[in-house]
């Protein structure tokens, strides 16, 4: 080998090996991110690639139901895992901050955010934040209850209607915030004797306890089920996408939710869950939802309300007491009932 050939190729690796240092000090650099999402995977998916791309940070990310993401959290509250809770209603965030899971947080963006967004976190002791919020519903496949010859539903208590034994679904409270939402709505409207009664004569007509809280409007959809209780923008998803179906507001009212987010305590990689947190109030992040068609109403003043989103002005909206129905004693006291003398009886 000639003396220049030698030079350049050692040269050359001396250029490859720079380039490849530099690539990896710069990736270790912007480091890691665990993000636990709690939407729907259509939508936790393009906010992470979002973030990787705006940031350079690598994420992690896992999809589970609000419930579900509460108790991981707890269990790992000795060597925590994840470093972001993103998404999912708002009750569990609460209880997660009351436990002192969550850490507290003052983004500077809060000035940016509507009202009840700010209220959550002040609810919170400034451990979890409000990024968007959505009414409870349910929705029914015409097709199936034109077949079935039913009246269209229009009031919860339109659901209890023997001929629609093993019609309706709806997820577990446990797992789903979705469905402890409802459970805390009932409790609302009705007082809780009532809505404990109400909840068993509709297990009689309940077909499925799913897992998360929208698996129900997609069954709905198919018509594997005539009618499914979710949040209405959950149902409009489907509307959109061609499905015979109706969106309910329920006409003796109905609850919504603030969904939420929240930094987990002992997070191994705090700067970039609070640069997750930021970027994730901006409108150019939060305006992910509507083309990932999730159409819930977003937290952030300047984020446009997407034309589909149901407008919660419509709704007849109970003053849901996100203070009482997301503290650790209640939630535990109504989930514990809803197991014992709900799903406990025979069908
Ligand atoms: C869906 C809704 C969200 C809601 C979430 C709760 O993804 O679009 O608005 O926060 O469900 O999920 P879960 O499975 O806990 O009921």
């Amino acid at each position: 080998m000639s003396m220049t050939v030698r030079f350049r190729t050692l040269a050359l690796a001396g250029v490859a090996a720079a380039a490849f240092g530099a690539g990896v000090s710069g990736a270790q650099a912007q480091g890691q991110l665990t993000v636990y999402c709690a939407v729907q995977e259509e939508w936790c998916r393009p906010m992470v690639d979002a973030f990787e791309k705006a940031t350079g940070v690598k994420v992690a990310m896992t999809r589970k139901s609000s419930g579900e993401i509460y108790a991981q959290v707890k269990a790992e509250a000795a060597n925590p895992r994840g470093d972001i809770w993103w998404g999912g209603t708002g009750d569990p965030h609460m209880q997660a901050a009351e436990e002192g899971l969550t850490e507290e947080y003052k983004s500077p963006k809060m000035a940016d955010l509507n009202e009840w967004a700010v209220r959550q976190w002040e609810q919170s002791k400034g451990r979890t934040v409000g990024i968007y919020s959505g009414a409870l519903g349910y929705g029914y496949n015409t097709k199936q209850l034109a077949s079935k010859g039913l009246p269209e539903p229009k009031c919860w208590a339109d659901l209890l209607n023997p001929k629609l034994k093993d019609e309706v679904q709806v997820a577990d409270p446990n797992s789903s915030g979705t469905a402890y939402t409802m459970l805390a709505t009932l409790v609302q409207i009705m007082g809780e004797d009532k809505a404990f009664d109400y909840m068993k004569k509709l297990h009689a007509n309940v077909n499925q306890y799913t897992k998360s809280g929208a698996a129900p409007a997609k069954a709905t959809s198919l018509g594997e089920t005539t009618v499914g209780i979710a949040f209405l923008h959950d149902h409009v998803t489907m509307i959109v996408d061609g499905a015979p179906m109706k969106a309910v507001a329920p006409c003796e009212g109905t609850g919504y939710e603030i969904g939420s987010m929240s930094i987990i305590k002992g997070s191994k990689n705090l700067d970039n869950a609070k640069k997750w947190y930021d970027w994730a109030l901006t409108p150019e992040a939060q305006g992910l939802a509507a083309n990932a068609r999730s159409y819930q109403v977003p937290s952030n003043k300047a984020t446009p309300i997407p034309a589909q989103a149901p407008k919660l002005a419509d709704i007849k909206l109970i003053n849901y007491d996100f203070a009482k129905y997301g503290s650790s004693a209640e939630r535990r006291r109504l989930l514990a009932k809803w197991d014992q003398e709900v799903k406990a009886l025979p069908k």
